[in-house]
């Protein structure tokens, strides 16, 4: 890519309530891109929730279909584009992410995550039921390596959905210099 290009697109990776789709869509209004959520595409396509894909189809469908979206959506130019959770520790799925992409991990703590997405409402069947804070530690820890592979990591307790997407700008900045 040519110096002073702008990145093709902006990828935000980062656990559940980690603010990805209120910063992407903040991000998107102020670059003038396209914002796509890939759990919102899903939903669309499948014709049902989240949570009803999760308890009809299983997990394994979930991620086919995530998988599917995925490649379609990273294939986009000039979009802010918001993962789900779960999605940068499938295999292969950074293989899916062109160079041209700015990727951001929004980092967030378990019990942050726990507490914002119980806030939020039971929109996430893995974070359903039981010890959630457990299951939530759990989850994190093995995901971490994979939130780590995006270039850039911002502090989303840190900052909210505007300062975040102010922080993306500055990284955008960076890049094309
Ligand atoms: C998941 C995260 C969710 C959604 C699904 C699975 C995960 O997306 O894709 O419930 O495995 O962490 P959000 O990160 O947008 O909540």
């Amino acid at each position: 890519m040519a110096n002073g290009d702008l990145p093709d697109k902006v990828l935000l990776v980062g656990f559940m309530a980690s603010g990805k789709s209120s910063a992407g869509k903040e991000l998107s209004s102020r670059l003038g891109w396209d914002f796509q959520d890939f759990d919102t595409v899903i939903s669309a396509r499948a014709g049902k929730s989240i949570s009803r894909i999760f308890a009809e189809d299983g997990e394994a469908e979930f991620r086919h279909l995530e998988s599917g979206v995925a490649e379609e959506l990273l294939a986009r130019s000039d979009t802010v584009v918001a993962s789900g959770g779960g999605w940068p520790a499938q295999p292969g799925a950074w293989k899916m992410v062109p160079e041209d992409t700015l990727s951001v991990w929004l980092e967030v703590s378990a019990a942050v995550a726990v507490r914002r997405a119980s806030e939020q409402g039971p929109t996430r069947p893995l974070l359903d039921g039981g010890d959630v804070t457990e299951r939530a530690t759990a989850l994190l820890l093995g995901r971490e390596a994979s939130y780590r592979r995006a270039r850039y990591t911002l502090d989303s307790e840190q900052y909210g959905p505007l300062e975040l997407a102010d922080e993306i700008v500055k990284l955008i900045k960076e890049w094309t210099n």
